[in-house]
C-alpha cells in the first residue's frame, strides 16, 4: 500500500474572486485602478500612511462582507478527509480559507486581520479602521501598519513552505497568475523534488512545461470537481 500523497496547494486572488474580492491583474483588477507602488510598498506607506491605511481599511471591510465560496469549502473538505497531508499556502490576505473551515493556512503575504507595529514589531488584531495616529499597544509609538508583505519585503514562513514543497507528491496552483516570486517559483521547486503539478485557473498557465496538467474554469466549479475526484 503506497503512502497517501502529500498535497501542497498554493492559492491566489482568483480563488476569492467569486466571493466578490478583486484580483490584481485581471481586467479591472486592483493594480489597473491603483498604483501598487503607492499602496503595496514600504516607500508608498512612508510617503502617505493615511492613504495606505485607508486602502487597507476598505479592503478589510470588503473581506468582512465577503463569504467563502465553493472552492474554499472544497479545500477544507479535502484537508479534513484526505488520508495524507494537505498544506494550503495562500498569497491572499483574506481569511476566507479559515472561514470555510481550513486550519493552519500559511499566509505567506500576511493577513488583513492583524496590525503590525513598524517600530517594535508587535502584532495585534487590526481594528476596523486603522489610523496613522493609532499608538502601538506594546510600545506606544504611532507606527501601525497592515501586517501584509509588500513588494520588496520578505514573505513569511518561507522555511516551512520550502519544507512542504520538498515533501510534496502533488502541487496544485489555484487562482494565481504566477507572476510574483517567490510563489511563482513553487511549481518548479515542487517538480524538482519529484512532485506532479496541476493548475486550476480561469486562464491557462502563463508558461508551458510548468504543470503536468491544467484545467480552466471558475474556481467555484473546477476546484470542487477536482476535490470530488480526489476523494473518490
Ligand atoms: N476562478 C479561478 N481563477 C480566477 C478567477 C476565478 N473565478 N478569476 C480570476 N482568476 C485567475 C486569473 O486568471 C489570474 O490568473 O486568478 C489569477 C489572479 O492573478 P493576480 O490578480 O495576479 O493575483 P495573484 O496571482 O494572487 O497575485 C499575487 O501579487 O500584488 C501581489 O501580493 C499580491 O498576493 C498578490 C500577488
Amino acid at each position: 500500500m503506497s503512502k497517501p500523497a502529500e498535497i501542497v496547494i498554493l492559492t491566489g486572488a482568483g480563488i476569492s474572486a467569486e466571493s466578490g474580492l478583486g484580483t490584481f491583474r485581471d481586467v479591472g483588477g486592483l493594480w489597473s485602478r491603483y498604483d501598487w507602488r503607492d499602496l503595496a510598498t514600504p516607500e508608498g506607506f512612508a510617503r502617505d500612511p493615511a492613504f495606505v491605511l485607508a486602502f487597507y481599511n476598505w479592503r478589510r471591510e470588503r473581506v468582512r462582507a465577503a463569504e467563502p465560496n465553493a472552492a474554499h469549502a472544497a479545500l477544507a473538505r479535502l484537508s479534513a478527509r484526505w488520508p495524507g497531508g494537505v498544506t494550503i499556502v495562500t498569497q491572499n490576505v483574506d481569511d476566507l480559507h479559515e472561514r470555510a473551515g481550513s486550519r493552519d493556512v500559511i499566509h505567506m503575504h500576511g493577513t488583513h486581520l492583524t496590525a503590525l507595529c513598524a517600530s517594535c514589531g508587535a502584532r495585534w488584531p487590526a481594528p476596523a479602521a486603522m489610523d496613522p495616529a493609532d499608538p502601538c499597544p506594546a510600545c506606544g509609538i504611532a507606527a501601525a501598519r497592515p501586517d501584509v508583505v509588500w513588494f520588496g519585503e520578505t514573505p513569511y514562513h518561507m522555511e516551512r513552505i520550502a519544507g512542504a514543497l520538498r515533501q510534496a507528491d502533488l502541487f496544485v496552483s489555484i487562482g494565481t497568475s504566477g507572476t510574483v516570486y517567490p510563489a511563482a517559483g513553487f511549481a518548479a521547486a515542487a517538480r524538482a523534488a519529484g512532485a506532479r503539478s496541476l493548475q486550476l485557473n480561469l486562464e491557462p498557465p502563463r508558461k508551458t512545461g510548468l504543470f503536468d496538467a491544467a484545467r480552466q474554469g471558475p474556481a467555484s466549479i473546477i476546484v470542487p470537481d477536482w476535490v470530488d475526484e480526489m476523494l473518490g
